[in-house]
């Protein structure tokens, strides 16, 4: 219970790794303000109620700034404040960029980037006001390396995604916003949600376990893929008093899968 008073914010919260971003920051006695689209967050939502724990949830599309100010604003009216923001609504593409038309390019860069800074955009104000707040935005391994073809748009919207959080940390220190944190999550290939998904190509499918233990598993040092609530750990510490020093930074969670 080492964040009984803080409120979290969370993009994509009914989403495999969001899922259990929400259970964990609950576990340690955090407001849930959870977004996503669709009805599956109201069953993340009512699973931390019946635990005991806090939770309101809205139907917000990341690619809508209204959306975005609306969860804010709810955050505000249900709990006084906003504490963290966890960013982790995404998607992905699949296929060769030649294949693909340019809506399917701007929707990936829409939702990933774009949305992320819109949620960044929505919360700030609050967290520069209450002048502290910690921003954990969910890129990816993908961000950290190139060479992967067949998801251009992603592994485009992941570098910008870290570039943007890197950018941020700057822009706040030199503000004095000295107590409020920025900070990226790099998953590498997690058992859920994306990880699991595996998306047809003209080649053959992409993303699933199967593909994992096809090509990436050997190239992976613990030879094994992350658990959500790896995840969700790297996430809460990154909430903690702990951290406080660590913003700008891009951590991998992958297993020793990118090095840098
Ligand atoms: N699973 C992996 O292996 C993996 C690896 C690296 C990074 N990631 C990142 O983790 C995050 C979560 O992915 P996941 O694996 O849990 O996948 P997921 O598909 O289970 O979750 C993504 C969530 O985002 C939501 N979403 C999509 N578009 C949205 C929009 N416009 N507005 C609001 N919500 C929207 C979806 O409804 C879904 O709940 C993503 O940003 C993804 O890029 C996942």
């Amino acid at each position: 219970m080492r964040l009984r008073d803080r409120v979290v914010v969370v993009t994509g919260g009914g989403g495999g790794i969001g899922r259990a971003i929400a259970r964990a920051f609950a576990a340690e006695g955090a407001g849930l303000v959870l977004g996503d689209l669709g009805a599956a967050v109201t069953t993340v939502a009512a699973n931390v109620r019946r635990d005991g724990g806090r939770a309101v949830t809205l139907e917000a599309d990341v690619t809508r700034g209204a959306d975005m100010a609306a969860l804010a604003a709810l955050a505000d009216r249900e709990f006084g404040r906003v504490d963290v923001l966890v960013t982790c609504a995404g998607l992905g593409d699949a296929g060769l960029l030649t294949e693909q038309d340019e809506r399917e390019w701007l929707r990936v860069i829409d939702v990933n980037l774009n949305g992320t800074y819109r949620a960044i955009r929505a919360v700030l104000p609050q967290m520069m006001a209450q002048r502290s707040g910690r921003i954990v935005t969910i890129a990816s391994v993908m961000g950290r390396i190139g060479g992967f073809g067949y998801v251009t748009a992603y592994v485009a919207s992941k570098h910008g995604v870290i570039g943007l959080t890197r950018a941020l940390a700057a822009e706040l220190g030199a503000q004095g916003f000295t107590a409020l944190t920025i900070n990226a999550l790099c998953p590498g290939y997690v058992r859920a949600g994306m990880g699991v998904a595996a998306q047809p190509t003209k080649t053959g499918p992409l993303g699933g376990e199967e593909i994992f233990e096809r090509y990436f598993k050997r190239l992976v040092p613990q030879r094994r893929m992350i658990e959500v609530e790896e995840i969700a750990g790297a996430a809460v510490f990154l909430a903690l008093p702990e951290s406080a020093g660590i913003t700008g930074q891009a951590l991998n969670v992958d297993g020793g899968f990118v090095m840098s």
